[in-house]
């Protein structure tokens, strides 16, 4: 067990947070809204995967959404940083021994469907995993064979559609394919993938889900949409793009987020 464990769980003092947070590229402005934060980077928690994508803060935020006691992780470590679909695994372990139950994650992802466009939020009910990675590659234990058929949480996605549905905004929904990345896709990997049943597409999140799921947290993910697939619109994609257009859906998920963990 990783030694930020203990460092965590003195910086919690009597707070006991069921629920964390993961925030992906452009999105780290929910931490705005926590109160009595206290701030780790990744780089001083022993174990934690140090990445560099700009936009991605990479650091945990212990603090409160409302009355409820929360963690955040801003930022993440991507498979496309080292090669290491388990980039996640010693920050969600660490979650499950502090007491962690839940995880939300969010992501920017493109859209497949000209009904979710840029600006978007979009629940992830399912996901395919087209990397042909796996997190758990190299356990062990027969834990390893983990089951996926409710990966996404239906309780905690019903919260989700409550809470938007309160707050009057729109929510899609839809299955988020995970691509390796770092290159985006070409438009003949978009028109398969609508093909095979995906709504939008990414380089996060699926190994985070698998993780969770083996460590026994249940998981809620949704993703904001920054742009539409390759070949879908005009010029060419890029991370500026995604780092422009995330906080307009941000703000929605942002809204949706707080009112489902702030005030439950
Ligand atoms: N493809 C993959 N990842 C992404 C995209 C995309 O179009 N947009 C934001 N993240």
């Amino acid at each position: 067990m990783s030694e930020a464990v203990p460092m965590l769980r003195e910086a919690l003092g009597n707070l006991k947070p069921r629920t964390a947070l993961v925030l992906g590229s452009g999105l780290g402005g929910l931490t705005d809204a926590l109160s009595d934060t206290q701030h780790f980077v990744f780089s001083e928690l022993p174990g934690f995967p140090v990445g560099a994508v700009s936009g991605h803060e990479g650091s945990v935020v212990i603090g409160k959404l409302g009355e409820t006691p929360v963690i955040v992780l801003s930022g993440r470590v991507h498979y496309y940083e080292k090669g290491d679909a388990a980039a996640m695994r010693v920050p969600l372990e660490t979650l499950a021994a502090l007491g962690i139950e839940e995880l939300f994650l969010t992501n920017a992802a493109g859209s497949l469907s000209q009904d979710i466009p840029p600006g978007s939020v979009m629940l992830i009910t399912d996901h395919i995993n087209y990397s042909g990675m796996n997190p758990l590659i190299g356990e062990t234990t027969d834990r390893r064979f983990t089951g996926m058929s409710q990966a996404y949480d239906p309780g905690l996605a019903d919260a989700m559609r409550r809470a938007a549905h309160d707050l009057d905004i729109a929510l899609a929904e839809g299955v988020y394919m995970w691509f390796s990345g770092p290159s985006f896709e070409t438009p003949a990997e978009i028109r398969m993938a609508r093909t095979l049943g995906a709504d939008a597409v990414g380089m996060s999140t699926v190994p985070e889900v698998i993780l969770a799921r083996f460590l026994g947290l249940k998981v809620a993910a949704a993703s904001v949409i920054t742009n539409f697939g390759a070949g879908m619109s005009q010029g060419e994609l890029g991370h500026e793009e995604t780092k422009e257009m995330a906080p307009i859906g941000g703000r929605k998920l942002a809204a949706i987020v707080k009112r489902m963990i702030g005030e439950g």
